[in-house]
């Protein structure tokens, strides 16, 4: 069983996860975000609990059940995200980017509901700061960075890019194209591009599975 022979692989190490999504409010009782769950990063933040690790997961809002023994810190825009991640980066050995943080945020949150009109409504967005792309300029070099990439077309030129564009030492390609793979699934697809070029594919398995295929890669590529 590799699991087991990997038990305490990450002893001593601190890894920091991000996941879920984020939500950007609109007004009092609107917002932005995306059919992430944290599914994936849930069972991460338990895998790297499993294996020894001391273990912060940066959570978005999701109703899933939450990981015991771990650091949680619930966050809801991207904003907040970033600071918490940054807050505790320098201590961190292994970051896990697993979120799906909303790529934008409205311009201005209106203080009141916004009423409907017969007018079509247009709102402006401003990007939101890229957490993983911010750690990629501020990392040391005994720190391990990684990414996730959910692409729907061009999957493989993507992933490379955002491995170059981010600094990421790894990216972790999620299929849309399996079935049972993707938000809210219990199962996972994916495909790890590493930084020294190697590629590594997997079959569909359990988040559970999934978790410990990537932990397994990033130690011993
Ligand atoms: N990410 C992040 N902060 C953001 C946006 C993305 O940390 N503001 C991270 C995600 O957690 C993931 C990686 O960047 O690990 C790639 O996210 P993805 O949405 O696939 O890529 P983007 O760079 O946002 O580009 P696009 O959505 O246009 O594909
Ligand atoms: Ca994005």
């Amino acid at each position: 069983n590799q699991y087991f022979q990997d038990s305490n692989d990450l002893q001593g190490k601190t890894v920091l996860i991000t996941a879920g999504p984020t939500q950007e409010a609109i007004d009092p009782v609107r917002y932005i975000s995306n059919h992430s769950t944290g599914k994936m990063g849930i069972a991460l933040a338990t895998a790297c609990y499993q294996r020894g690790a001391t273990v912060t997961l940066v959570l978005g809002p999701t109703n899933e059940v939450v990981p015991p023994n771990t650091n949680i810190v619930r966050v809801v825009t991207a904003q907040q995200m970033m600071d918490a991640c940054i807050h505790v980066f320098d201590k961190t050995d292994i970051a896990i980017m697993c979120a799906a943080v909303a790529d934008y945020t409205p311009v201005h949150v209106a203080t009141e509901k916004i009423k409907k009109s017969d007018q079509n409504l247009n709102i402006a967005f401003t990007k939101t700061p890229d957490i993983l792309k911010h750690l990629g300029t501020i990392k040391k070099d005994h720190q391990i960075l990684v990414g996730f990439a959910l692409e729907t077309n061009n999957e493989n030129e993507y992933a490379l890019l955002k491995l170059q564009q981010k600094n990421a030492d790894f990216i972790v390609l999620n299929s849309m194209k399996d079935k049972d793979a993707g938000f809210g699934k219990d199962t996972n697809k994916i495909t790890i591009f590493s930084k020294g070029g190697t590629v590594t594919s997997f079959e569909t398995k359990t988040k559970e599975a999934v978790a410990h295929d990537i932990i397994h890669t990033i130690l011993n590529h």
